[in-house]
């Protein structure tokens, strides 16, 4: 007979630095069995390929707490959870109009500014502004998100001819997955206090910049610089000194240049590896295509 296996979730945003391409090296890396019981924290969930990974392929997760500094993100996460059928009728609606317009590229332009504009009034309802950003992400060049140093989305249109952008099914199952995550919109060393029992957290901060014209972690208007790189370093020594396991990613800065020891010095007390991951959304600098990933973890 053959196994009734549980729907699958998908990441519903394309985000920078979305860690699909690099499951693989972190399911060899993971700590825990298919049917372990264990509590998952996510400080930097971004789209969540690795949070929707966890829910996926292990049942027995127990408590489980994303978080993102990101309102506008966070905000999809609570509207696909507590509104998924409000925001499918939103979805629906505007593909269809959106596909209307397929070859009146003009019109479908004033469509596009006009949604822009909308979001970035941050006028609008949970619901709405949430279908505005999945709009805005499928619709968008290259699918990022990006806003400059008003919390304005700047993207101009993509050319994607008929981009899925309500993908129904996807966001049911994803909204039934949620009902078993915890979410925050703070800052990522606010979440101790949220994590009683030992647990797992998979840090995936903003990359640190390969060059300086390549800066990609314009997630949110505050910049994740090299300080801040630090202040992430203490904080995982102090989860580590609470006797949680961690896992955290970044890029790999000798891609670019052999000598920098950036990351080699700052954890230097725990265990670096280097992967090869192909990144999903890269600038002209670093070339579409294959670079190192640090892996770094305390167990
Ligand atoms: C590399 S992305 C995460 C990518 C994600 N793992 C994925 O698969 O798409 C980094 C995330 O960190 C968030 N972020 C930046 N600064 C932060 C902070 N101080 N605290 C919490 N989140 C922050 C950004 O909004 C962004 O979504």
């Amino acid at each position: 007979m053959e196994k009734y296996s549980e729907p699958k979730a998908k990441p519903f945003l394309k985000w920078a630095g979305g860690k699909s391409q690099l499951l693989s090296e972190i399911e060899k890396r993971f700590p825990y069995g298919k049917n372990d019981c264990f509590s998952y924290v996510e400080p930097f969930v971004g789209s969540g390929a690795v949070l929707f990974w966890i829910l996926n392929n292990y049942p027995n997760v127990q408590k489980v707490i994303i978080n993102d500094v990101n309102v506008d993100l966070i905000g999809v996460y609570k509207a696909i959870l507590h509104n998924v059928e409000d925001l499918i009728l939103i979805l629906e609606k505007w593909q269809a109009e959106f596909y209307e317009l397929e070859k009146d590229e003009p019109e479908k332009k004033i469509y596009y500014y006009k949604k822009r504009e909308l979001f970035n009034s941050r006028k609008v309802n949970e619901t709405e502004s949430a279908a505005l950003v999945i709009f805005l992400n499928r619709t968008c060049f290259n699918g990022l998100y990006r806003v400059n140093q008003s919390n304005q989305f700047n993207v101009p249109m993509g050319s994607y001819k008929k981009p899925l952008i309500c993908d129904q099914k996807n966001l049911r199952i994803v909204s039934e997955k949620l009902k078993k995550v915890h979410h925050l919109n703070t800052d990522f060393e606010e979440m101790l206090k949220y994590v009683k029992d030992e647990a797992f957290f998979y840090f995936d901060p903003p990359y640190k910049p390969l060059s300086k014209t390549s800066s990609f972690n314009s997630y949110s208007k505050a910049e994740f610089n090299d300080n801040e790189q630090i202040r992430l370093k203490n904080f995982c020594d102090v989860v580590h000194k609470n006797n949680h396991k961690w896992l955290l990613s970044n890029s790999d800065p000798k891609g670019a240049d052999e000598h920098n020891d950036f990351f080699d010095n700052l954890y230097k007390d725990y265990t670096i590896d280097r992967v090869m991951a192909s990144r999903s959304i890269n600038s002209k600098a670093e070339r579409r295509g294959k670079l190192n990933e640090l892996l770094i973890r305390n167990y």
